[in-house]
């Protein structure tokens, strides 16, 4: 049998050497490792600076289907543009401070509450948080309700 010798500056040398090495695969992993970079932050749209929303205007998001509120106390409310009847887009009627329904004519108040039937309840309206002085609007869980309550408008 054969003796390996190992002295002192041999072992410290493979301990480096396996140290460097195994931080190098860690590191390779979780750089590759699918769904790793994506924190819970990146599902949000980033509506924009805070500063940007003046109190008591209405900011459409056409593309992403929502409207945010900037309600004269300075709250915010999402509201989504998809109407509860049918699913028609609504638009923001600027002179008459209400969302419009162009297939039925229904209409909404500015918190997506019921002005006119056929719609038989509010616009569903997104979770909203602050991050870094950004209003992040959560658009992939719109939430349902029966009528509107202050506890669905955020405050900074
Ligand atoms: S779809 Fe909006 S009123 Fe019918």
């Amino acid at each position: 049998m054969k003796k390996i010798k190992i002295n002192r500056r041999n072992f410290f040398r493979n301990l480096l050497y396996w140290s460097l090495t195994l931080q190098f695969i860690y590191i390779i992993f979780r750089l590759l490792k699918p769904g790793e970079k994506n924190t819970d932050l990146e599902k949000y749209y980033d509506a924009g600076d805070i500063s940007f929303f003046e109190n008591g205007k209405m900011y459409p998001f056409g593309s992403e289907q929502f409207y945010l509120h900037r309600l004269s106390d300075g709250g915010f409310l999402a509201v989504s543009s998809r109407c509860t009847h049918l699913g028609c887009t609504v638009q923001f009627n600027v002179n008459h401070n209400r969302f419009e329904c162009p297939c039925h004519a229904s209409a909404f108040n500015t918190n997506g509450q019921v002005l006119s039937p056929p719609a038989n309840r509010p616009l569903d309206f997104y979770p909203i948080i602050f991050k870094n002085n950004h209003v992040l609007v959560d658009i992939n869980h719109p939430v349902k309700r029966n009528r509107h309550e202050s506890s669905q408008i955020k405050y900074v």
